[in-house]
């Protein structure tokens, strides 16, 4: 497969570190030296589905097709007001597509598996023009008394449209069931039945053990598609993180012994937007007119499971 669109939707709201220290025990100095993030953009009035729906439209109008033309949906989702439909159905009819769609949750990791599933479903045969969105609203899912964890996340939504094509070289996914590191728990309707304790918790996370692991994860699992690939790290344009913390990717950076910039990043302004930051800074890279023709890009994220996917794109547009 290759990719022919892409496309992104922002929340309005501006956060500010500043902003922050106004009803938190914090400061920018903190955030910006532990993080790298000095704002985010946060969800107010708007819905996740709108985000979703405005990212898949540019990336299919990027792609030159209509909404008509998608005939399959695969959409990133952690979180979002609704449990069922899933969000790739809301956005099918939203877009007026018609065809059958399906949601992932594989945490921040999810936009790379749902390519990786989109390259599985063009190589059998079973669809040609793949619409793969990951929209997500973390900020939902944290305590906003937690200073740990809610100075971290901004919402969004990105957006890319797959086609038959070679633009796709190789993936590595990985899964580790390490639930105590990181996981937000819901409580649902209650039953008659019911007799077990059930908890209902906003996000928990070791942010040391996320930060350890995240950087040992995904320093293998590029190194080793490289060596699948026959390929030197240099040989990468650009390195396309999960926008975690701007540490995590200079610590990636420094295990593969390259300098900054073949690693690009948003996180300072962005902040952790989950599985949408891969496809956000995508879109913002191919928009800017940084991607070239015959460019190799490395996407890679990790998330909650704990999940790692990380795929080699040559670039085709
Ligand atoms: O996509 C989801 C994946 N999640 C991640 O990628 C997160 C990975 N982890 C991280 O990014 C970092 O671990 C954090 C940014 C979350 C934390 O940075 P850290 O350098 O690991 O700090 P820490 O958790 O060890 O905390 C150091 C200190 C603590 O105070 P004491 O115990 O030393 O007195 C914290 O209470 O910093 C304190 N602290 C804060 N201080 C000011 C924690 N959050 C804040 C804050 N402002 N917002």
């Amino acid at each position: 497969m290759k990719i022919i669109g892409t496309g992104r939707a922002h929340p309005a709201k501006v956060v500010t570190n500043a902003m922050l220290e106004e009803f938190l025990d914090t400061s920018n100095k903190w955030i910006v030296e532990r993080t790298g993030i000095s704002e985010r953009k946060l969800i107010t009035n708007e819905r996740l589905e709108e985000l979703a729906v405005k990212a898949s439209l540019l990336a299919i109008e990027d792609a030159g097709l209509k909404p008509k033309d998608i005939d399959y949906i695969i959409c990133s989702n952690v979180v979002n007001e609704y449990i069922t439909p899933s969000l790739s159905c809301i956005v099918q009819g939203a877009i007026g597509a018609k065809c059958a769609c399906v949601d992932v949750n594989v945490a921040c990791a999810g936009f790379v598996y749902a390519l990786d599933m989109a390259d599985d479903r063009i190589k059998c045969g079973k669809a040609k023009n793949i619409l793969v969105l990951a929209a997500e609203e973390p900020t939902r899912m944290v305590d906003w008394s937690d200073r740990a964890t809610c100075v971290l996340f901004g919402d969004g939504a990105g957006a890319v449209v797959v086609t038959e094509g070679e633009g796709y070289m190789g993936s590595r996914l990985s899964a580790v069931s390490m639930t105590d590191s990181l996981h937000y728990m819901r409580c649902l309707e209650p039953t008659p039945y019911i007799t077990k304790e059930e908890l209902s918790a906003p996000m928990y996370m070791n942010g040391r053990q996320v930060f350890k692991t995240a950087v040992m994860l995904s320093s293998r699992d590029i190194k080793a598609l490289l060596a699948d690939e026959g390929l030197a790290p240099e040989d990468i344009k650009y390195y396309i993180l999960h926008q975690a913390n701007m540490r995590i990717i200079e610590a990636v950076a420094n295990h593969m012994e390259l300098d900054m910039s073949y690693f690009p990043h948003n996180v300072e302004y962005c902040g952790n937007t989950s599985s949408a930051s891969v496809a956000l800074l995508l879109d913002e890279l191919h928009r800017a007119g940084k991607l070239q023709r015959g460019d190799k890009l490395i996407l890679s994220a990790f998330g909650a499971g704990f999940t790692t996917g990380t795929c080699l794109i040559e670039w085709t547009k």
